[in-house]
This record gives C-alpha cells, structure tokens and sequence, in this order.
C-alpha cells in the first residue's frame, strides 16, 4: 500500500468530470482502493474521490460515521454511483475536503438521498440513506462531476479558516441554539 499525493485546490483535475470505469480488472482497482484508503486514513478525512489522488475516474471512498465504533473502521466503496434526493428536503452542516486543508464551509445538502453503484467485487449495491451518510455521498459525488463544496454554500459568507469558523460560526450557532 501506499499513501497518494492529495490534489489539492486549483489543481484542474478537482473541476474535470470523471470517465466512468468499464473494466474493473483492467484499472488494477484494488490497488488504487487500498491506496485510497490508506491516504484517507492518514490525515483522517471521512471520504476521498479518486479525482482527489489525480484519478479521473468515477469513483470514491468514504466512511460511515454511523456504524463505526473505536476498533471498526468500515470503508465503502461506491464505482460509476447514481444517486437521486428522495425529497426537496435541505440541511445545513459544516463540510471539510481533504483537498481544501483547514478550511470549513457550510452545505446545503438534500437530507435524504437514494443511490446505486457498483461496489469493488463488481457487485450492484443500492440504497436509502439520510443525514451525515447522506451528505458524505453528495459531497463525494460532486467531486466526480468536478465539484467543491465551495459552489454549494448555504451562504456566501459561510466558509472560512477551521479555527475561525469554531471560534466565531460554531459558538454563535451553540448559543443561538440555547
Ligand atoms: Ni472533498
């Protein structure tokens, strides 16, 4: 295994839709898995798209926070996914990308989606899924189509230095909520 060179912003293969993968065995997509995962592992991000390591191609990795608990980490991998909003329904949520190091933004995402992909045995893998799973999936999605997080802010303001967006966003909202 080996730990990729993330892309970071302004790098162009960030906004370049993907190629859809037809040949599972011929991209040596294991590999390519087990490297992706070992990159995300190590600076602990929660997805990574392949166009992240420099791979144009339509697939991603990500964890599911939801099913995870302190010795099981649960990775998925989603091949050439279609996913779909089940509802209009919107949430707001601070985002990270590990090709924007040390920022944050707040999202607007659809609160419920459904998908379809096809995993890395080669097998069709369908689902509903809401919340933070949710918004993982749409996050990473967009990377396929050459989209940051930064074009789907909830407000114009609402991106900015992690310490900052804790010290100034965060709190406000805690107390708001009080
Ligand atoms: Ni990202």
């Amino acid at each position: 295994m080996a730990i990729l060179k993330i892309a970071k912003l302004g790098h162009p293969v960030l906004v370049k839709k993907t190629n859809e993968i037809n040949n599972l065995d011929e991209l040596n997509l294991k590999k390519i898995v087990f490297d992706m995962s070992e990159t995300m592992l190590d600076v602990d991000g929660i997805g990574l798209a392949a166009p992240q390591v420099h791979l144009s191609h339509r697939m991603f990795i990500f964890r599911n926070p939801e099913i995870e608990d302190d010795d099981k980490i649960n990775i998925s991998v989603f091949i050439n996914p279609v996913i779909e909003k089940l509802s209009d329904e919107t949430e707001d949520d601070w985002e990270g990308c590990l090709s924007i190091p040390g920022m944050l933004g707040l999202v607007r995402r659809f609160k419920r989606i459904k998908y379809s992909a096809i995993d890395l045995n080669g097998n069709n893998i369908a689902g509903e899924v809401e919340g933070l799973h949710a918004r993982v999936i749409q996050h990473e999605f967009d990377h396929l189509n050459g989209v940051l997080y930064t074009s789907r802010l909830a407000h114009k303001s609402a991106f900015g230095y992690s310490e900052e967006i804790e010290k100034f966003w965060k709190k406000n909202n805690d107390e708001n909520k009080k």
